[in-house]
């Protein structure tokens, strides 16, 4: 049966990800610019979703825009074989980030599935082990390779051991499996995981001698025009999200003898020059650090207002993470339904329960109209939790869905598992 509204996503087999209304109905939009989104009524949101993260210069962009309209127009190559573009965005990707060999894909998920297996290959020979394990923190697509077992700290049966940013699991692993772990794959996040974080895992793959393969599709280029890892100098990395503006490509490197068998990855679609041109005017201009030193400058400047709006307002509300990727901590499921429900109200489209990724264009009179609404979304709030606390595990949790797993906080040893127990579930 079509839904009532006439809607067709009722047809679709899948449940996509996007911004939805209080009874989960995906919602609509007609177009988009800038930083707006506008719905089928016409209302104009402002966008901290940006496609999840995947629109770093804004909505229509009239630079990727005209590229991409050339591209359409025959005028940039051709889906049928190479062209100059494709070298261009293939050196753009070797100059900023390196690697003996590149390989390109739709989607983080696809990158992540090809690269993994093309290191559990490599790595099998080298340790002469039939199938090695592969240590894992965070998210890297939709592939049931990734399912989690049924209790924590489990390895699942792709041979996948999820350590959930648990350092001292990590070490534990690494001893118990000597001679059988083929990497450490992790999904980075500067916000929630500390520098100390960071040097202690370099450390220990380091001392163990296994490969970090970085799954920097969300974040990768995001802070600065290089790796987050980049002082980890990952074996094997991926970054997707931020080097074409929304359009589908994903782009992996590292060292060849890990990524051999990539050889045999080939798609219909792999020179369709739209794509192409979105990457190169992308990867062009994030180059350069602009993009995100203004995101920096004008995402830090909403959070300062938007924290002092909440601290007026006495809502129990914190913001952690930083500009470029920051996420709301709220005191309990409570405050964070009525939070949600407020910036509805006042058009402000997040990517609910997740990181909010503001993009270039987020600046000038669409900053003022941002801290204008986001003033009125405290304002409505105001008073109704007076005194409130945000407690430790509000504080996880919210870091535990834009990361999955355990953010760096001070925690007494062998707390870790235990607040684990407690989100594993939820
Ligand atoms: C760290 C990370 N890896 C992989 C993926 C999967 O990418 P995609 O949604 O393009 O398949 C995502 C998506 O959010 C991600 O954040």
């Amino acid at each position: 049966m079509p839904h009532p509204d006439n809607s067709a996503h009722s047809l679709l087999g899948q449940e996509q990800t996007c911004p939805r209304d209080a009874d989960g109905q995906p919602r609509k939009f007609v177009s988009s610019r800038g930083a707006y989104v506008v719905d089928t009524d016409g209302q104009r949101w402002i966008d901290l979703d940006n496609g999840r993260g995947s629109v770093m210069l804004g909505h229509a962009d009239p630079e990727v825009a005209e590229a991409v309209a050339r591209a359409a127009r025959g005028e940039l190559g051709t889906v049928t074989g190479w062209s100059p573009l494709l070298d261009r965005v293939l050196q753009r990707g070797s100059a900023l980030l390196g690697g003996d060999v590149l390989a390109l894909f739709r989607t983080g998920t696809a990158a992540l599935r090809s690269v993994v297996h093309a290191v559990l290959a490599a790595r099998a020979e080298e340790l002469g082990v039939d199938r090695p394990l592969l240590l894992s923190a965070g998210y890297h697509g939709y592939d049931p390779m990734w399912q989690y077992p049924d209790q924590p700290f489990e390895v699942n049966e792709e041979g996948i051991l999820h350590f959930l940013f648990e350092l001292d699991f990590l070490e534990q692993s690494l001893r118990d499996n000597k001679g059988r772990i083929a990497a450490i794959a992790v999904s980075p996040d500067r916000g929630a995981l500390t520098p100390e974080w960071f040097a202690r895992l370099g450390e220990l793959a380091r001392a163990f001698e296994v490969p970090i393969i970085a799954d920097e599709v969300k974040v990768g280029l995001r802070h600065a025009p290089e790796l987050v890892m980049r002082s980890l100098d990952p074996d094997v990395w991926i970054v997707a999200k931020t080097i074409a503006n929304g359009a589908p490509i994903a782009m992996a490197g590292g060292r060849a003898g890990l990524l051999d068998s990539l050889r045999e990855v080939s798609f219909t679609s792999f020179f369709e020059p739209t794509v192409l041109a979105a990457a190169d005017v992308t990867l062009g201009r994030i180059a350069g650090g602009e993009p995100q030193r203004a995101i920096a400058e004008n995402a830090g400047a909403f959070i300062e207002s938007a924290r002092a709006a909440l601290t007026a307002a006495d809502v129990p509300i914190a913001i952690a993470g930083d500009p470029s990727l920051f996420h709301f901590v709220c005191a309990s499921p409570e405050v964070e339904d009525a939070f949600l429900a407020a910036c509805a109200e006042q058009r402000i489209l997040l990517f609910e329960r997740d990181n909010q990724g503001v993009s270039e264009a987020l600046r000038g009179e669409a900053l003022e109209d941002l801290r204008a609404r986001f003033d009125a979304v405290s304002a409505a709030l105001a008073g109704r939790w007076s005194g409130q606390e945000i407690d430790e595990l509000a504080w996880y949790r919210a870091a535990w869905r834009s990361i999955d797993g355990l953010a760096t906080r001070q925690r007494e040893p062998g707390q870790g598992r235990e607040l684990v127990a407690q989100l594993w579930d939820e």
